[in-house]
């Protein structure tokens, strides 16, 4: 039976809206097809046999944005699973979000297996982790802190920016897919807590719901935690670690490693639950939004995917050409060039699992040009 790949549009969505809510349990996990959001569907026959959605994001890079198909809502109804339609599926889906300019691929997986032979390996955790509120009452120099207002959105927004800049991973929340930064501060939020090292100046925040009750069954739950220094840090943690004797527990959400597990007195927090994030390299030219150390200068040859390419390094800057050289043996898997280009691995790990093969003689100057920011993600979708 031939199977057709196809953009829906808002006119389909009413009958296909059924399929999400039966796959994900719940009626708002998809919106229609929009400024930013292409859902796209399968059809075998006269049956819709599997359904996905492409968002356009950015990634930052540490100091480069790289254009983004963030994947969600990916759907085979009951009857048609095993029937192999993901795969024409994410072929016409990432083609087209690579005619856009999408680089990188992103995705949170219901299970890791599902996504792998597509060549998205994990990066970064996303986690809610519950500690004793009373751990949060941290020692130390601590900035002001002050509770936000409307106006301080650009402010936070800045702070926001300032630290997924220093990290692998963190969406750029502007463009298409944000048109109103602040419903991350206003959905379900008490309050956001500000710190201010510096007077005036926002330098990390904590948005934040106190939930219902006072009993020992009471959690404050953490949406958000950003700090840009150590003192603001320690005044965010203060700040919720008050609420110790009406909320014995908080869950923050949290990009594993997290900053603020070191400072607690004692290490008694745990993962509640963790969402891990996936990335698949569209396009070898991502690996021209590393950072390179400036004096680091080489050639490195490597093979992905058949195809040989050269990295060439000097200056802070990777270009990528390609080569038929085949004294090219260093060869990279799907899952080796996401992990290099996001810090997420090192050769040696990659080596033992398999994901890198042939020639090591560039081993360690592939390392110093991946190392760098570490990965860490923050928004969910
Ligand atoms: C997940 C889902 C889309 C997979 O559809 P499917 O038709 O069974 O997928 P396919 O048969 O094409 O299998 C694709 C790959 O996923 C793997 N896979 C499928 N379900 C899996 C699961 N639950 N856990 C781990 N791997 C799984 C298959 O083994 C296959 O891997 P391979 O290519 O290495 O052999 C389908 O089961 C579904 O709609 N589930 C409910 C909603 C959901 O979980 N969506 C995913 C959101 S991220």
């Amino acid at each position: 039976m031939s199977t057709q790949v196809s953009a829906l549009d808002v006119i389909d969505w009413a009958a296909i809206k059924p399929f999400w809510v039966e796959a994900f349990g719940a009626d708002d996990d998809e919106s229609p097809p929009g400024p930013g959001r292409h859902v796209w569907r399968v059809d075998s026959g006269d049956e819709v046999v599997a359904l996905g959605v492409d968002r356009e994001f950015e990634t930052w890079l540490g100091e480069h944005r790289v254009p983004t198909a963030g994947i969600a809502g990916i759907t085979v109804p009951a009857e048609h699973r095993g029937g192999g339609y993901l795969r024409p599926l994410f072929e016409t889906l990432l083609g087209a979000s690579r005619e856009r300019g999408a680089l990188l691929s992103g995705l949170y997986p219901t299970s890791t297996g599902i996504y792998r032979s597509l060549g998205y390996a994990p990066v970064a955790h996303l986690d809610d982790v519950a500690v004793p509120t009373h751990l949060l009452e941290v020692r130390g120099d601590a900035a002001p802190v002050r509770r936000a207002s409307p106006e301080d959105l650009p402010e936070i927004a800045a702070a926001y920016t300032a630290w997924a800049r220093q990290h692998r991973g963190p969406l750029t929340r502007d463009g298409v897919s944000f048109p109103d930064p602040a419903k991350a501060f206003t959905d379900d939020t008490t309050g956001v807590t500000l710190a201010e090292s510096s007077p005036g100046q926002v330098t990390g925040y904590a948005a934040w719901d106190r939930g219902k009750g006072y009993g020992a069954d009471a959690v404050l739950t953490v949406r958000e935690l950003v700090a840009l220094d150590r003192p603001s840090l320690v005044g965010l943690l203060r700040a919720l670690g008050s609420f110790a004797s009406v909320t014995p527990t908080t869950v923050i959400r949290t990009s594993t490693p997290d900053d603020w597990t070191g400072l607690l007195r004692s290490d008694d927090s745990r993962v509640q639950s963790r969402s891990t994030y996936m990335v698949k390299v569209l396009d070898v030219a991502a690996l021209t939004a590393l950072s390179p150390a400036p004096g680091l200068a080489a050639e490195l040859p490597f093979t992905w995917q058949g195809q040989g390419y050269v990295a060439s390094v000097a200056d802070g800057q990777v270009d990528v050409s390609e080569t038929t050289s085949t004294t090219t043996s260093r060869e990279l898997d799907d899952t080796a060039i996401v992990q290099n280009l996001f810090s997420a691995s090192d050769s040696r790990t990659l080596r033992r699992l398999g994901h890198l093969t042939g020639s090591d003689t560039d081993d360690a100057a592939w390392d110093a040009l991946t190392a760098g920011p570490r990965p860490a993600i923050a928004n969910y979708y």
